[in-house]
C-alpha cells in the first residue's frame, strides 16, 4: 500500500519580526500564503527491519539531506511515537519541486505531507488539532503547510488563524543558486538591529501586528493593493547576506511585476503579477536576466497537505 500527498510551498506576504526571545525564537506577525508550487510525498510500507528509508527526486534532489534529521522522517517517527507504535518500517519518497533552503518552507512542507501520508497509510485518523500540535513540534512553519490557504501566524509562527481571501493571485518565484540558513538570517536581522542602535531583544522591539491594509487587500482579492502592502522584516538581513538578490528584485520589477520581496528568509525572490499572462512574461524575463537559476510562474492560494491517492500494490 502507498499514499501520496501533495503539499504547497508558502510565501510570506507579511513577515513582521519582533525581538529575540529567551528561547531563541522571535515573535512574529506572519501572513502565510500557500502557492501551487508544491512537493509530493509518498509513504509506503517498508520491508520488515529496514526502518525508515528516504529517497528524493527532482532537479534539486542532490541538495536535500536524506538523513534522520529530514523533517519527513522526523514527522513519521513523531506520529508513530504519539500513537505508541514501534519504529516503523517505512519508505518515504519526496518528489521535490519547492526550492531547497529557499525561504519557501519546503522542508516544513515535506514534514506536514509525511504526517498526513503516514496517518492515512497506518489508518490512524488522527484529529486535525493533534496533527497541528505534532506539526508545531517539528517546526514553526509546519502547521501552516497542513492548513494551506492564507493564515496569520502568531507566536513563533505556529499559532494560526485562517484569513479570508477574495480571489486568486498570480506569483513568480526566482530561485537563487544555493540556499540561506534560516537561523543565520534571523541572527543577521538581530545584528543589523544592534548595529542600528535599536536593540534586538523582545524588550527592545515591539511585538509586530498584522497590517490591516494588507488583510483588506487579501480579503478583496486586490492584487495592486496587496503589492503595495508586501513587507518582510527579514529582507534587509537576506540582502545583507546575499547582496545580489537586489539585482533579482530589480529585474522582476523592470519586467512588469507589481510587487517584489524576498520570500521568508530567502534567497528565493517572490513577485506578484497582475494576472497569469503577466506572471508568465515576468518569469520568462527573469530566466533571461541571468539574475537567478530558475523562475516559476504559479498562483494561490491553494489548500494545505492533501492525499492525492492511495494505491494497493500486488493486488
Ligand atoms: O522552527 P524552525 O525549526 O523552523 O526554526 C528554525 C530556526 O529559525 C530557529 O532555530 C530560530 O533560529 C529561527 N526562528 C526564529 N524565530 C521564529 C522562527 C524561527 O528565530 N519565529
Amino acid at each position: 500500500m502507498s499514499v501520496t500527498v501533495r503539499v504547497p510551498a508558502k510565501v510570506n506576504v507579511q513577515l513582521g519580526v519582533g525581538g529575540l526571545r529567551a528561547d531563541g525564537f522571535h515573535d512574529l506577525a506572519n501572513v502565510f500564503f500557500a502557492v501551487a508550487l508544491g512537493d509530493e510525498v509518498t509513504a509506503a510500507d517498508g520491508e520488515p527491519g529496514t526502518g525508515i528509508t528516504l529517497t528524493c527526486s527532482g532537479p534539486d534532489a542532490d541538495a536535500v539531506p536524506l538523513d534522520d534529521g529530514n523533517l519527513a522522517a522526523r514527522a513519521a517517527r513523531l506520529l508513530a511515537a504519539h500513537h505508541g507504535l514501534a519504529e516503523p518500517d517505512l519508505r518515504l519518497h519526496i518528489a521535490k519541486a519547492i526550492p531547497v533552503a529557499g525561504g519557501m518552507a519546503g522542508g516544513s512542507a515535506d514534514g506536514a505531507a509525511a504526517l498526513v501520508a503516514c496517518d492515512a497509510l497506518w489508518e490512524l485518523r488522527t484529529p486535525v488539532e493533534v496533527l497541528l500540535e505534532l506539526a508545531a513540534e517539528l517546526g514553526s512553519d509546519v502547521p501552516f503547510a497542513l492548513l494551506g490557504g492564507v493564515a496569520l501566524g502568531r507566536g513563533r509562527g505556529e499559532i494560526l488563524e485562517a484569513l479570508p481571501v477574495g480571489g486568486t493571485f498570480h506569483w513568480v518565484f526566482a530561485v537563487a543558486d544555493g540556499g540561506l540558513s534560516t537561523p543565520a538570517v534571523f541572527r543577521e536581522c538581530d545584528r543589523l538591529r544592534e548595529e542600528a542602535g535599536t536593540g534586538s531583544s523582545d524588550t527592545d522591539v515591539a511585538t509586530p501586528d498584522a497590517d490591516p491594509g494588507l488583510l483588506a487587500a487579501l480579503a478583496e482579492g486586490d492584487a495592486a493593493a496587496l503589492a503595495g502592502a508586501l513587507a518582510n522584516d527579514l529582507q534587509p538581513a537576506a540582502l545583507s547576506l546575499r547582496p545580489a538578490l537586489a539585482d533579482t528584485l530589480r529585474a522582476g520589477t523592470e519586467a512588469g511585476a507589481i510587487g517584489a520581496l524576498v520570500s521568508g528568509s530567502g534567497p528565493t525572490c517572490a513577485f506578484l503579477a497582475k494576472d497569469a499572462d503577466s506572471a508568465a512574461a515576468v518569469a520568462e524575463a527573469l530566466r533571461r536576466s541571468g539574475t537567478c537559476r530558475a523562475a516559476h510562474a504559479t498562483y494561490g492560494p491553494v489548500p494545505g497537505a492533501e492525499v492525492l491517492g492511495a494505491e494497493v500494490f500486488g493486488g
